[in-house]
C-alpha cells in the first residue's frame, strides 16, 4: 500500500506502476489529489483529508467485455464499507456511482491498460466540505448521512477487504451489484457520446452492461451517463 499527502492522481500513479510490473492488489491511497481523475474526462475535486482517495491495480482474468465487474466490485465495497463502518447502506447508480438518496456519495473510475491491467479507482466523500451542516453542492457526505464521525482508515480496511472478496468471486459480482443497483426499473435518460435517448432501466447483465427497454425494444448501454427521470 502506498499512501501518499498529495498527489495528482493514484490512479494515474497505479497504472504507471503497472507498466513498471508491479503485482495484483498494489494500492494507493491519499489525502489529497491535485488532478483526480473522474468519468469521461471529468476532474473529480477533494477537500484535502475529507474524501477516502483510493486506487488499487488489479489483473482480473476476465473477458475484455466483463472488465465493467471491476467497477461494480469497487461500487460494492463501498457499499459494504460504508455500511461497516457508518451503518448507512448506499444504493449504486449505474455505471459507478455510489448513492445516498439522490445525491452522490462516492465516484468509481475503472482505467484499462491493455491486455491484462485495470486500476480502479474510489473517490469517496467521508466529511462535508466547509463547516459543519449539509453540504454544498449536491453531494453527500457519509459522516453526514451516517449523523457521526467516520473513521477514514477503518472504512479503508474494511473497502479493501471487501474488495478482496469480489475480486476472488467474479461469478457472484453482477447478481449483487444487480440488488444494490437503483437505477434497475427507473425510467431513464441516457447520454451516449453521439447520442440521447429515454427508456426503462430493466436489468444490468452479466457484464455489468445496462439493458433499457426503448420502446418495447432492448438496448444494451456498455457506457454512458444515467439520468434518473423520476423520483422513486
Ligand atoms: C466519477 O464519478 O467520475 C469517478 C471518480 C473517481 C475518483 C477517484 S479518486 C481516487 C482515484 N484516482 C483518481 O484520479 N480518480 C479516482
Amino acid at each position: 500500500m502506498r499512501r501518499f499527502v498529495e498527489i495528482d492522481s493514484t490512479n494515474r500513479y497505479l497504472l504507471d506502476q503497472a507498466r513498471h510490473g508491479a503485482p495484483e492488489g498494489t494500492a494507493a491511497v491519499a489525502d489529497h489529489q491535485t488532478a483526480g481523475r473522474g468519468r469521461r474526462g471529468r476532474s473529480w475535486v477533494d477537500r484535502p483529508g475529507s474524501s477516502l482517495l483510493l486506487s488499487v491495480l488489479l489483473r482480473p482474468q476476465l473477458p475484455r467485455h466483463r472488465l465493467h465487474l471491476a467497477t461494480a466490485a469497487m461500487a460494492l465495497a463501498a457499499c459494504s464499507a460504508c455500511e461497516g463502518e457508518a451503518g448507512f447502506l448506499p444504493a449504486i447508480k449505474w455505471p459507478n456511482d455510489v448513492m445516498a438518496g439522490e445525491r452522490k456519495l462516492a465516484g468509481v473510475l475503472a482505467e484499462v491498460e491493455p491486455p491484462a491491467v485495470v486500476v480502479v479507482g474510489v473517490g469517496l466523500n467521508v466529511d462535508p466540505p466547509g463547516p459543519p451542516g449539509p453540504p454544498v453542492g449536491g453531494a453527500a457526505a457519509l459522516s453526514e448521512v451516517a449523523g457521526r464521525p467516520v473513521d477514514r482508515e477503518a472504512l479503508l480496511e474494511c473497502l479493501l477487504r471487501s474488495l478482496d472478496d469480489w475480486v476472488r468471486h467474479w461469478e457472484a459480482v453482477a447478481d449483487e451489484y444487480r440488488r444494490r443497483c437503483a437505477t434497475i426499473g427507473r425510467a431513464v435518460r441516457i447520454h451516449l457520446v453521439d447520442e440521447t435517448f429515454t427508456g426503462d432501466a430493466v436489468d444490468v447483465d452479466e457484464s455489468g452492461h445496462l439493458v433499457v427497454d426503448v420502446g418495447g425494444r432492448l438496448r444494451t448501454v456498455v457506457a454512458g451517463d444515467v439520468v434518473h427521470l423520476r423520483p422513486d
